[in-house]
């Protein structure tokens, strides 16, 4: 499957429930309508939308949500795929040990831990990283690796923590993943570091820089300790590179995280015929584009507005 921007469909990223049992000051909701349907996706229409697309030529799956730890029949879901490359979920970890029996047939787990200060950590999400720490302890025997740690890295707040975090990760099956805050919330007090500079410090001190072709993201190598640079925002690359189908959890087919003016309902995609669910996929497959892009006249990037939200 190519959009009409050249861009291959490589991946479909699964949200299986808004739920979630955490308030994280920053979330952007996987970018779901605030008036989404109760509705939860179920795992029929989940298997359909999954064996089309691995037929297509997709080859990884990310669940996320809300939390999908949430999902009672996560292990049914996971079970329900046909057999992707890579099968991954993004947790905020806080039922990770109580549930890592349930997550057979899923490759790796990423987590976000934005903080290990437990003040810090109950100021932004509400919870208790207690339980984060030991589901990361469970992800790493289980073999769900590697563990990705997501960091969204906040001006003030925990910008001051990437050495210890970069500390914790080393010499383990982990991976750091520095994430450039998206400002979804008007009126939110939380502003973004600059990405580009704590990019160019660690280049410094990398022993080894790689560039991931996907989103031309940056990977340093520090003292055995992995790194990866994730920035989103007004990243005309990352967009220009994007290979990524979402599926909201009340079952549409959403082609970017930043738009909500042009997705496509696949409810019920489970009753219908091979051939009709691969038109409703393609469908909003065609309606991808950049949200940012470089305009040629000038090499200035254009940005749409966020205003659907
Ligand atoms: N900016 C950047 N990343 C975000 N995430 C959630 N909200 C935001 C935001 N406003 C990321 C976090 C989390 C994942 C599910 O989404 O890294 O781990």
């Amino acid at each position: 499957m190519i959009d009409s921007f050249h861009r291959p469909i490589k991946s479909l990223r699964i949200s299986l429930t808004r739920k979630c049992n955490l308030k994280c000051l920053y979330c952007h909701e996987e970018g779901e309508l605030r008036s989404a349907q109760p509705y939860e996706i179920s795992v029929a229409e989940i298997a359909k939308i999954a064996r089309i697309c691995h037929h297509e030529g997709v080859t990884k799956v990310k669940f996320s949500g809300g939390e999908p730890l949430l999902r009672k029949d996560l292990s049914e879901v996971i079970k329900a795929l046909p057999p992707f490359k890579d099968v991954s979920m993004t947790t905020n970890g806080q039922l990770l040990e109580e549930r890592i029996g349930d997550l057979k047939g899923l490759d790796r787990v990423n987590v976000s831990v934005d903080t290990f200060n437990p003040a810090t950590y109950k100021r932004l999400t509400g919870g208790d990283i207690e339980n984060v720490v030991r589901g990361l302890d469970a992800a790493l025997e289980a073999g769900l690796t590697p563990v990705k740690i997501n960091m969204v890295v906040i001006d003030g707040i925990n910008d001051h923590e990437i050495g210890d975090m970069i500390r914790y990760v080393r010499g383990k099956e982990m991976v750091l993943q520095l994430i450039e805050l998206m400002d979804f919330k008007e009126h939110s007090e939380l502003r973004a570091s600059n990405l580009r500079v704590i990019e160019s410090t660690l280049e410094g001190l990398s022993d080894k820089t790689t560039t991931n072709t996907l989103h031309n993201r940056k990977k340093f190598k520090i003292n055995d300790a992995e790194i990866e640079i994730v920035r989103p925002v007004d990243n005309t690359e990352f967009c220009m590179n994007c290979n990524r189908l979402r599926v909201t959890s009340d079952a549409k087919l959403k082609p970017c995280l930043l738009r909500n003016d042009n997705i496509v309902d696949a409810r019920g995609i489970d009753q219908v015929s091979d051939a009709h669910a691969l038109e409703i996929i393609m469908k909003a497959v065609r309606r991808r584009e950049p949200y940012y892009r470089p305009r040629p006249i000038d090499g200035a990037y254009s940005r749409r507005k966020a205003d659907t939200y």
